[in-house]
């Protein structure tokens, strides 16, 4: 069974909302799964031993390569960071209303690699209130068990 950490940035609860069906589903397959407000951690726990980190991120704002303010610290942190052999992903909220939706996710998700780490799956874009993309929701973490078997 594997071990999966999730740091998620989340300013109204929706990406936490989120992160919670991903840690649910996940544990339901039977691995180990942390959970950490970006608040509550530093980049020091992608050096941790897990077998996935996923990273949740919402958008808030226009600006480019910009995180949300919790998100900050961490996502300045990763610029630095030696991420080599870490197996990734990143999911976030955003609201399709705005031209640059959920970009926050491609932002964290293109530092990451940029320091050497692998995505291990698409990134998962939700479109405002996470319990409405249930479903999708559920198949994006229940994909990502077929890779940790
Ligand atoms: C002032 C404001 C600015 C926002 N800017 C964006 C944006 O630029 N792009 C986007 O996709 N969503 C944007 N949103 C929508 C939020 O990302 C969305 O409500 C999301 O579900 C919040 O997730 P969170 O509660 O995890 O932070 C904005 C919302 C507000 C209220």
């Amino acid at each position: 069974m594997a071990k999966v950490l999730i740091v998620y940035g989340s300013e109204t609860g929706n990406t936490k909302a989120a992160a919670d069906m991903i840690a649910e589903t996940l544990m339901a397959a039977g691995h180990t799964v942390t959970v950490r407000d970006v608040l509550d951690t530093t980049i020091a726990a992608l050096s941790e031993p897990f077998d996935l980190y996923l990273l949740g991120v919402s958008t808030w704002g226009a600006v480019v390569d910009e995180v949300t303010e919790d998100y900050k610290s961490f996502h300045e942190a990763m610029k630095t960071a030696d991420l080599t052999g870490r197996k990734l992903a990143v999911f976030g909220c955003g609201d399709k209303g705005y031209e640059n939706f959920c970009k926050a996710v491609d932002y964290a998700a293109e530092r990451a690699r940029s320091r050497g780490a692998t995505l291990v799956a698409e990134r998962l874009k939700i479109d405002l209130d996470p319990r409405k993309s249930a479903d999708a929701i559920r198949a994006w973490a229940q994909n990502l068990t077929g890779m940790l078997a």
